[in-house]
């Protein structure tokens, strides 16, 4: 850390496919930037060129075959680790608010909780990629299995999982999956918010920035 300068926060949004993440990082991103802050709004898979190969690689696991979850831990992972290099620590090095649409959490609900990895193993994982960059706060937009999926059939804007077709859809992943994020949340109730992800984008969006605000400014409630 610079000296004399404050350093950033760093907030991520996590959730299922489906719940809404990428449209509420983008408008909590100019809510804050219309507060006069300093933002930076990313997300991963990508990043950076190196992030955004790696996404495309990850995307083309159709054409690719099946990959192993450790191969794809390792694929989240590299990028994650030129990510926090390129993006993410300087930006809060020079006292920005980086948003980041998913985050080391995903690989832990993905492919430890959901695909059965060891946790302890990806944790160590996680250190090494990330040098110890953790989220300040992370936004968990929960929604059930049912509703994510009835959001994807549906088609609506950033609902669409591009690594699974419909009917491929395995609900029991999906639900050790979402089991995972909530008892992440559980578990460090003061770094997590759990949002209701299953009403009108306008509620969810409400509910993020007041989070957010109280978390960024603490006692501004009460003034
Ligand atoms: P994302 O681009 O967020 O897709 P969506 O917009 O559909 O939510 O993420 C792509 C997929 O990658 C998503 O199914 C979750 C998965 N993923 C992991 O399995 N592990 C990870 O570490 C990350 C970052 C994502």
């Amino acid at each position: 850390m610079i000296e004399g300068r404050q350093r950033g926060r760093f907030i991520t949004f996590e959730g299922p496919d489906g719940s809404g993440k990428s449209t509420q990082a983008e408008r909590l991103a100019a809510t804050l930037r219309a507060d006069g802050l300093d933002v930076v709004l990313t997300r991963e898979p990508g990043g950076t060129p190196l992030g955004e190969r790696v996404r495309a690689v990850l995307l083309d696991r159709d054409a690719a075959g099946r990959h192993s979850a450790r191969a794809d831990a390792l694929l989240f992972s590299a990028a994650r680790a030129q990510h926090v290099d390129d993006v993410i620590e300087p930006a809060l090095a020079r006292g920005a608010v980086v948003v980041c649409d998913r985050y080391a959490d995903s690989t832990a609900a993905y492919q430890g909780y959901g695909s059965g990895l060891p946790l302890d193993q990806l944790r160590a994982l996680e250190a090494f990629a990330t040098r110890g960059v953790r989220p300040d706060l992370v936004i968990l937009l929960d929604l059930s299995v049912e509703a994510g999926m009835a959001r994807r059939m549906a088609g609506e804007p950033g609902s669409v999982n591009r690594f699974e077709s419909p009917d491929a859809f395995d609900t029991a992943y999906h639900e050790r999956v979402r089991a995972g994020f909530l008892e992440l949340a559980g578990a460090e109730p003061a770094r997590w918010r759990v949002v209701d992800a299953d009403r009108p984008a306008d509620e969810i969006a409400h509910d993020v920035v007041v989070a957010v605000r109280a978390f960024l400014e603490p006692g501004r409630e009460g003034r």
